[in-house]
């Protein structure tokens, strides 16, 4: 009644962003990530411990504002009528920083609770517990290039291409520490309601996601990277004509852009994608990593670097 799991966060090239039915936290879009390998959420779910009420513990403390909707997806996994949980939490990067740690959370928390109650569901039904939980989190339940796909009924995640089949590196710029302003479950239902060019961004989703799984079939970078940035742009276009305006970024992540122009202008191979947040993740082919890190680490701004491959989906393992 114990079980481990270990979940990275992954970072979409092709955004989602709005969602079709915000009851059931069904995603407007279609999406494209890469799953990180070295960014890990390790998450312990006890279903026996004495505990009174459900408790959260994140890094060795308690933590009582993620909690409510971990205890929703607890009861969306396990049904409501349950006893008191115990999550402990252990990540590896800084959770409040904007780098997706609520997608690793509720990978790792979904698998860990099905361990533990032995229930044995496909990886599919897996996806779609997380993905009600957090929409990104559905796609860290595969490993690689991930492709979650958008139906009239349904959301379908699946892996377009293993980590090793293409070992890209991720750099990620963090910039400012502070949470965010507005989270991106109320960020989005904003663009919806209030941005001019939301029916245009749902619109033209299916091509940008055509194009990015033409690129990732065909390794070919270049054009991975046009519409990867060309996507990330649209999404933040959509942000800054909502009202009130979502304008995420600082004056250090307009530089690292630049610095990401500079370096493509000298023939490195990297792109940049920016999601709800100030921090800049540049995606480059692994003989250029170095060359992006040490750019990255002198621009104006930067507070910290983190470098990682690409990883696998959010797996069980032995009790910690
Ligand atoms: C900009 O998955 O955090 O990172 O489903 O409301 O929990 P909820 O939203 P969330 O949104 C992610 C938005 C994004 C783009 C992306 O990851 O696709």
């Amino acid at each position: 009644m114990r079980a481990t799991a270990i979940a990275q966060p992954n970072i979409a090239l092709i955004k989602y962003w709005g969602k079709r039915d915000v009851e059931q936290n069904l995603p407007a879009v279609g999406s494209i990530s890469v799953t990180l390998a070295e960014l890990q959420t390790t998450m312990l779910v006890d279903l026996e411990s004495s505990v009174a009420k459900d408790t959260l513990v994140v890094n060795g403390e308690e933590n009582p504002q993620l909690l409510p909707r971990i205890s929703a997806c607890l009861d969306n996994v396990l049904g409501s009528e349950r006893a008191a949980v115990l999550v402990d939490s252990s990540s590896n990067f800084p959770i409040a920083a904007g780098l997706a740690s609520s997608a690793s959370a509720f990978a790792a928390v979904t698998v860990a609770a099905t361990a533990a109650a032995e229930l044995e569901l496909p990886r599919q039904q897996l996806a779609r517990m997380a993905g009600r939980a957090s929409g990104s989190a559905a796609r860290s339940l595969f490993g690689g290039f991930v492709e979650l796909q958008n139906d009239a009924s349904n959301i379908d995640v699946r892996s377009l291409c293993d980590a090793r089949d293409w070992p890209l590196q991720v750099v990620v710029a963090i910039t400012e520490t502070a949470p965010k302003p507005t989270g991106s479950t109320e960020a989005m239902e904003i663009s919806r309601k209030t941005s001019p060019f939301y029916d245009s961004w749902i619109d033209k989703q299916g091509v940008d996601l055509a194009t990015a799984r033409e690129a990732i079939s065909a390794r070919d970078f270049g054009a991975l990277a046009m519409v990867s940035e060309h996507n990330c742009l649209k999404m933040h276009s959509v942000m800054w004509a909502s009202r009130p305006p979502m304008v995420y970024w600082n004056s250090a992540t307009m530089r690292c852009m630049q610095m990401v122009r500079a370096l493509q202008a000298d023939g490195c191979g990297v792109f940049f994608t920016i999601d709800a947040g100030p921090q800049v993740k540049a995606v480059c082919l692994p003989e250029d990593t170095a060359a992006v890190t040490s750019a990255l680490e002198s621009t104006e701004g930067v507070k910290q670097l983190m470098v990682t491959g690409l990883g696998d989906g959010a797996r069980r393992v032995e009790q910690r």
